[in-house]
């Protein structure tokens, strides 16, 4: 029902396309009369197809043109002119997000919000319902079949990775020593991807994905008044206070004036976040493709 609520929402300005989309939506509508599936378009019987293929009423030509141009300049750059992936962007066809969408409603959150190394992009509902509906006519009845290999962003090469990691992490960690067998104990290779990026968020941007499987020491602060040098978890900094907490969680605030008291931050993170900036999607893609072998 989210779907009609969905197009409800465009009649304000309601255009052609819009009143195509609502009477295919309408289409939708569980057991259709047979043969009246799509205005009665001549329905050839379609082959027989997994379930989680799902039919879909045609749609007028104007809005798969103005889809395929707003797919052409915001996505085929990552998900592939096919929708099949591999430039950087997963397989669209075969994610389940995709399948279960209508015409935008789950596929809109993920354009809008941005998710894993997903730009935010913005659309309006009328152009997100135009490429939901581009994406949708992608024969998947004429899939590649060696390309029916799980939803993966496992798309670098992991002998490259293996010199990229020895480069940009070796210093700090080894494969043989504190991230041995780092991909048997996060078999998911986004979770595996996001938590080596960002370890302690491995929800990535955004929050998603839960909580980090690493346990990642907290921040931690030492501030020193005349000459006594307090210790603590960082609880909150500014330019005018900074709060620390002891091992009991008990708080403690001091003033700030300029470089009074003297306060020193260890962030265990800070290599990681200066990293962040340094890697490029290849680097990213390789390492993660070189760490989910190491069993
Ligand atoms: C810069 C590359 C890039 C661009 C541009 C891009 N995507 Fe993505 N997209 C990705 C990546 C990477 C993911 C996987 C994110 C994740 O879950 O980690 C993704 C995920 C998705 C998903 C979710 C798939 C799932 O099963 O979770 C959808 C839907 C999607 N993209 C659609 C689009 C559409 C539509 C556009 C254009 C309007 C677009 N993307 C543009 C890179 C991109
Ligand atoms: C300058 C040191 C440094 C560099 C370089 C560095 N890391 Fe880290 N990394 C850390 C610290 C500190 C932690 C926090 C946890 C810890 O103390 O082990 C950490 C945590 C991790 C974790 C979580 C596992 C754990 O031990 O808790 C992974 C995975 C990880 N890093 C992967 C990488 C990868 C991959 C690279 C290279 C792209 C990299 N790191 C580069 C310092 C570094």
């Amino acid at each position: 029902m989210f779907h009609r609520g969905y197009t409800l929402q465009t009649t304000k300005n309601l255009t052609i396309a819009a009143l195509v989309a609502a009477l295919s939506l309408a289409a939708q509508a569980p057991a259709p009369p047979a043969g009246g599936r799509g205005g009665g378009r001549g329905a050839v019987a379609p082959p027989a197809r997994p379930a989680a293929y799902p039919e879909r009423p045609p749609v007028a030509q104007a809005v798969l043109d103005r889809g395929r141009a707003i797919y052409g300049v915001n996505c085929n750059f990552c998900h592939g002119s096919d929708a099949r992936g591999g430039e950087g962007g997963p397989n669209l066809l075969r994610s389940e997000l995709v399948l279960n969408d209508k015409r935008g409603e789950l596929i809109g959150k993920v354009i809008l919000n941005g998710q894993g190394e997903m730009p935010a992009i913005k659309l309006t509902p009328d152009q997100i319902g135009d490429v939901a509906d581009y994406i949708h006519s992608f024969k998947v009845g004429g899939y590649d079949v060696s390309r029916m290999v799980p939803l993966s962003i496992v798309v670098g090469d992991p002998k490259v990775g293996e010199q990229t990691f020895a480069k940009m992490c070796g210093s700090c960690h080894s494969v043989t020593g504190d991230l041995k067998g780092i991909a048997s104990k996060i078999t998911d290779p986004k979770a595996l991807q996001n938590g080596w990026l960002m370890p302690g968020n491995a929800g990535g941007r955004g929050g998603r994905g839960g909580p980090s499987p690493f346990n990642v020491p907290p921040t931690t602060v030492t501030v020193t008044v005349a000459g006594k040098a307090t210790t603590g978890r960082l609880v909150r900094i500014d330019d005018f206070i900074v709060t620390l907490a002891d091992e009991n969680g008990a708080q403690k605030t001091f003033r700030r004036d300029g470089e009074v008291p003297k306060v020193e931050i260890n962030d265990p993170m800070k290599a990681h976040k200066e990293l962040l900036s340094k890697y490029t999607d290849a680097d990213i893609h390789n390492i993660t493709s070189y760490l989910v072998t190491i069993q």
